[in-house]
């Protein structure tokens, strides 16, 4: 390229660019700004999609992210854009890439759509979109669900993961719902009232058992959609809990003892009090 021509294009993509990061403040209309072939494959690489997910990109342009997740990843998908003629394009798009079958997009207001198909789910949107759309995927998406966004992330729900590969991605898993009382049946329970209390911010947990008038702290508290896990410890002997989350209720393995071959039980809670 000319040299004049190259600075005047990297001048361009500056202004821009700084037009993106200033309208992703004031909470203007998300404009269609395509990722790259690069930047869809890295946020479909770390969303770790495979054939059986089902990749949703919200705000899906001319469909690249959506193609790309069923041409190289094997997934279906479907991409949601409020432009209708960008609609048409990614219809087009799919279609010269072979992957129709695989494919659907749909002219609608992402608010618009029940989303609780998903498994997977990339946006690369303002912040004041991905802001108001918080509440919509927390309440929709299954636990385990992965969203993956690109350069704008959730204000307050940090992610699990974040990385910086020329541009910005962050993975959020979404969380179950455990905040609250569980009553604990296990092995070291013994007959006793077991009351499981746990707070809750997203994917941050912590907490503890309330057991005879006593107190036991809940330390190492993990939570990765629907897997918890947790350690108890009783006379000086540590028990590491692990299970899934199933609405109401939890079931899983405590291993406890000393030494690399730990006792191997069963346990389970039910759900007595719902927390915020
Ligand atoms: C920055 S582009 C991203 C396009 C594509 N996801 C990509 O990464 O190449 C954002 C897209 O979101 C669409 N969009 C903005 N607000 C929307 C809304 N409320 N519902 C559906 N689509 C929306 C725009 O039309 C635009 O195509």
């Amino acid at each position: 390229m000319h040299r004049r021509t190259c600075w005047l294009a990297l001048f361009l993509l500056g202004a821009l660019q700084a037009v993106h990061g200033f309208a992703a403040v004031l909470d203007v209309p998300t404009p269609y700004i395509p990722s790259t072939p690069g930047n869809a494959d890295e946020m479909l690489r770390l969303a770790g999609v495979t054939p059986t997910d089902v990749v949703y990109d919200l705000g899906s342009g001319d469909g690249r992210i959506v193609i790309a997740a069923a041409r190289d990843y094997g997934a279906r998908g479907v991409g949601l854009d409020i432009d209708a003629a960008l609609v048409r394009e990614s219809t087009e798009n799919a279609r010269k890439a072979g992957v129709s079958e695989r494919t659907a997009f749909r002219a609608s207001d992402i608010f618009a759509v029940d989303l609780r198909e998903a498994t997977v789910v990339t946006m690369y949107l303002l912040s004041g979109l991905v802001a108001k759309l918080e509440p919509k995927l927390l309440a929709e998406l299954r636990p385990g669900t992965r969203i993956v966004a690109h350069d704008y992330g959730f204000a307050k729900w940090q992610p699990d993961r974040k990385q910086q590969i020329s541009k910005t991605y962050m993975l959020y898993v979404v969380p179950a719902r455990v905040a609250g009382g569980w009553q604990i049946d296990a092995p070291l329970t013994r007959g006793r009232d077991f009351l499981l209390d746990l707070q809750q911010q997203y994917q941050q947990v912590r907490g503890g058992v309330r057991v005879q008038g006593g107190f036991l702290p809940a330390f190492e508290a993990q939570l990765d959609g629907g897997k918890i896990s947790f350690v108890l410890v009783e006379n000086d002997v540590s028990y590491r809990f692990e299970g899934t989350v199933s609405g109401d209720a939890m079931e899983g393995v405590v291993r406890y003892g000393y030494g690399p071959k730990l006792n191997e039980q069963a346990w389970r809670a039910r759900r007595v009090a719902v927390g915020r």
